[in-house]
């Protein structure tokens, strides 16, 4: 996807800031607490229309905001209703200058809000590309990553980094952050082949933030026990480069199986997410796990290149009474599709 565009008429100026949207791979949660993480952007995200209001003083407002998926509009997946996002706004503000109070911002999404897709980290980044690209100003990626990861924690309070650092990026990054300084290493990962993947949604999940404190919570009364598991996921995304990087997915999909063990192990996983997981091994996925925060939201399903493999499981999702669609990571080499490839980069957490 493009990331901003202009269209000019004479009465109207609007102005696109996009972002995609992402999947975890391996490592979330870990990833909360230091572990390595793998995630991806997908090919559909959030388009944010900016216009002018003349003589408004009292914004930036948002006019509209589209469904993402039927019959869920909530940019904030932790159910705190259109009070974070005013507060978002309002941060937006203070990081960009009094000058945005004029805006208005209308959102399209092609990616369900609270199902683990990246929803509202792609909104801030949309937001902070709309406004400078508004002004026709450039903005770096490191700024770009600051900005947003200041919005995306008015919605998620600690995120890990992860999602907004892979959406700016884009393409497959291996994530770390380092926890005694709060810096953040996204290093590409460079596929060696078509990497197909089916998305199901095992429908909304209860909140980032709310997942990530129940389980510090559960973890705190087995300490011991829970850093194992976060160690033993860590481990498993550090494997999980090396097989993408050689174009070893048979390897990739056992150790997605070994990751969502891991994860029912911590608690985030549910019935749906279990019933998607064992329907696409059925139908002959390499491998699959929930992705994202976990309590429903998305599962992924790792295909092999094989004919109708990837149309086999949308249907059976389908038919199991779950959205789904088909996609596949960004190719390394650019000439097979336009993603933008990301570069090695350390960032500073702002906090
Ligand atoms: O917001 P989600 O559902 O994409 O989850 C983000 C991944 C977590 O590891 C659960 C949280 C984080 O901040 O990394």
């Amino acid at each position: 996807m493009s990331t901003t565009s202009t269209v000019s008429a004479s009465t109207i100026d609007v102005v696109f800031g996009s972002a995609p949207g992402k999947v975890i791979l391996f490592g979330e949660h870990a990833v909360v607490f230091g572990q390595t993480a793998i995630a991806s952007t997908i090919d559909r995200g959030i388009r944010v229309a900016v216009t002018h209001r003349a003589g408004a003083t009292d914004g930036p407002v948002l006019k509209s905001m589209n469904a993402m998926l039927p019959g869920r509009s909530r940019p904030d997946p932790d159910g705190e209703g259109p009070e974070r996002l005013r507060e978002a706004l309002a941060l937006l503000r203070s990081l960009c200058g009094d000058r945005v109070r004029s805006l208005s911002f209308s959102v399209d999404g092609a990616i369900p809000a609270g199902a683990g897709l990246g929803s509202s980290a792609a909104l801030a980044v949309a937001l902070v590309r709309g406004v400078h690209e508004f002004f026709d100003e450039h903005i770096d990626d490191a700024a770009l990553i600051e900005r947003a990861f200041a919005v995306e924690r008015v919605f998620h309070g600690n995120p890990s980094g992860v999602d907004h650092t892979t959406i700016v990026s884009g393409g497959v990054i291996a994530y770390r952050r380092d926890l005694g300084s709060g810096a953040a290493t996204a290093t590409p990962v460079r596929l060696a082949r078509r990497v197909p993947l089916v998305v199901g949604v095992a429908g909304p999940h209860a909140g980032t933030k709310n997942a990530v404190t129940a389980l510090r919570d559960r973890a705190r009364r087995h300490q011991a026990h829970y850093d194992h598991l976060y160690a033993g996921i860590g481990a498993l995304a550090d494997a999980a480069k090396g097989h993408l990087e050689r174009g070893e997915l048979a390897a990739v999909g056992e150790l997605m199986d070994l990751n969502q063990g891991y994860l029912n192990a911590l608690g985030v996983s549910t019935p749906a997410i279990e019933v998607l997981c064992a329907t696409a091994r059925e139908r002959g996925a390499l491998g699959a796990k929930l992705s994202g925060a976990g309590g429903g939201g998305a599962v992924i399903a790792l295909v092999d290149d094989g004919p109708d493999a990837q149309g086999a499981i949308v249907r059976a999702f389908a038919a199991a009474g779950y959205a789904a669609f088909a996609t596949e990571l960004p190719a390394s080499d650019p000439s097979v599709t336009n993603s933008s490839r990301p570069t090695s980069q350390t960032t500073k957490d702002p906090s």
